[in-house]
């Protein structure tokens, strides 16, 4: 790598691995993946090129929503470990020169967490200000018709005490009052437990909902609303329970004290358009590093479409804002599941050259599909409270597939959740001694991306998009890529406005293609991708 990219931060420069933890890999057969079976498997995360892994939450909890309902911040859940196996896989996963990402819940706990206890155990309790309580109306109605996205109303009443809380997810998961700063307080300490081991950054979960209007003014109805194929959420704009101005004097809170620490890494969960999205960087940068860009999950695949947002994108970023772009996470339709088998090589090629850091979710980069689970063994909340809207997160939340012997080498235990049937052709161990596999291509785009300072800091350029291709190049000093991916399952042809604009297939969805030589016209079979590096 040229000496000048330097400057550029581990989180600018390398993809983000995302792991859920429940559904990695089980050392001790209860069926369910830990840290220890983490740690088995960093041999393949190296492998693989990752720079960095964020785990979804492995703290003590009840587990009503697999552990971003957190009864203790500063614990480990005996199902994932201890803590000595905690420092044991940073300290492995640092050994390696990688980075550990770890996920910080600060919206809400669970019910059990002792903060709550109390604060739901008298009026006059301490703690009964750092979560959201009020009166009901006068006719014992909830105090406004905020809804919880996991259905139905956002208020629950507490019977003891005569008042309603607020949730925003489940009963099960009371919001903090961020207005409070003991609860501040108290979320700063917990980050700075895990700083002082040494984890290199949080993803933050729902930081757009983290404060709510002080007055609890009524959500507007929402008039796009489709009822029995929308959640029930959707039926009012969250105007008034999300995304208020007073959150970002939190987000630069949580900045600042990460800002005391070596290269720390904020990356912010925020479901909003872009132009709201932009305001999670703070003023001058004092901000998170990387508000999660989820437009690749939640637009249509459409070339044009995608090829406008990103130049929306990269047109709204603040001038030390640094993009970022993901294909998958533990809450939606995996890749391939979504936008089919056949172009989730191009939506591979696409995540790995766009500019800015990638983050993978486990298990794509095998092509792993969203699987089929039967209703008597769905474990989702969210799929269980809204049965009839095929709402569950259960099927992109299946073991990892390692290898063709009982469980996919995931457990020799019965997996928390079914396994695809499809395990003994896709899992790792196949694909590895496959040369053409997606999981090899995976790694090639990795490698490739490592390589070139053009393809990870490199500035992009939008060159074409029709109803089928996207063109960009990435570019840095004198090496210039020009990428081309067809989103369409039919031969697609491009011919350069520049003169002379010609070279050579580097990297293919189609292992046929690299090496050849392209000029006048380039074109592309469906659901084909290709990284051309152009003559200068
Ligand atoms: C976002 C997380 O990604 C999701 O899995 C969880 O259910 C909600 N936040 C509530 O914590």
């Amino acid at each position: 790598m040229s000496n000048t990219t330097k400057e550029y931060l581990w989180w600018q420069k390398g993809v983000v691995y995302q792991i859920y933890p429940r559904s990695y890999q089980d050392s001790n057969s209860d069926g369910v993946g830990d840290l220890q079976g983490i740690l088995q498997r960093l041999d393949y995360l190296e492998w693989l090129g990752m720079e960095a892994i964020w785990i979804s939450p492995i703290f003590p909890s009840p587990m009503a929503d697999f552990g971003y309902d957190i009864a203790d911040y500063t614990g480990i859940h005996p199902l994932f470990g201890s803590m000595e196996d905690f420092d044991e896989l940073l300290a492995e996963v640092h050994r390696r020169g990688m980075k550990l990402i770890l996920d910080l819940v600060p919206n809400h706990t669970s019910d059990q967490h002792p903060w709550f206890l109390e604060s739901k155990s008298s009026r006059d309790n301490p703690k009964r200000d750092w979560y959201i309580w009020h009166d009901g109306n006068p006719d014992g109605t909830p105090p406004n018709n905020w809804l919880s996205v996991f259905g139905g109303s956002g208020w629950e009443w507490d019977e003891k005490t005569q008042q309603y809380y607020y949730h925003a997810f489940l009963k099960e998961q009371p919001d903090l009052n961020w207005r409070n700063p003991e609860v501040q307080q108290a979320m700063m300490d917990v980050m700075r437990f895990w700083l002082d081991k040494g984890v290199d950054g949080f993803r933050v979960d729902v930081m757009w909902h983290m404060i709510k209007d002080d007055q609890l003014r009524d959500n507007p109805k929402n008039l796009d609303y489709k009822p029995n194929v929308d959640v029930t959420y959707n039926e009012l704009l969250p105007t008034y329970s999300t995304d208020q101005p007073e959150i970002h004097n939190i987000v630069q809170m949580m900045r600042a004290l990460t800002d005391e620490y070596d290269e720390r890494l904020i990356i912010g969960e925020i479901y909003l358009p872009i132009h709201r999205l932009m305001t999670y960087y703070g003023q001058n940068g004092n901000g998170a590093h990387l508000p999660f860009n989820f437009q690749l999950i939640t637009m249509p695949w459409d070339p044009q479409r995608i090829a406008g947002a990103i130049d929306e994108y990269e047109g709204a970023l603040p001038p030390d804002g640094w993009p970022n772009w993901v294909l998958g996470n533990h809450d939606n339709v995996r890749i391939a599941s979504r936008v089919g088998i056949e172009q989730a090589r191009v939506a591979a090629m696409l995540l790995l050259t766009l500019r800015g850091t990638p983050t993978l979710y486990y298990g794509d980069e095998l092509g792993m599909r969203d699987v089929p689970i039967p209703p008597d063994k769905v474990k989702d909340p969210q799929g269980l409270n809204m049965p009839d809207l095929n709402v569950s997160r259960d099927p992109a939340r299946t073991p990892m597939q390692w290898d063709d012997s009982p469980n996919a080498g995931f457990t020799d235990a019965e997996p928390w959740l079914p396994l695809s049937s499809n395990y003994k052709r896709v899992n790792v161990t196949h694909q590895r001694n496959s040369e053409h596999s997606i999981l090899n291509y995976y790694r090639r785009l990795v490698q490739l991306r490592q390589q070139e300072p053009a393809l990870h800091v490199g500035n992009y350029k939008p060159v074409h998009s029709d109803k089928q291709m996207i063109v960009y190049t990435r570019e840095y000093e004198d090496r210039c890529f020009l990428i081309m991916l067809n989103l369409s399952h039919s031969p697609c042809y491009y011919t350069p406005k520049t003169d002379g604009l010609r070279g050579r297939v580097i990297l293919a969805t189609e292992p046929e293609r690299e090496g050849t030589y392209l000029e006048k016209t380039f074109s592309l079979g469906g659901d084909e991708g290709i990284i051309v590096l152009i003559d200068k």
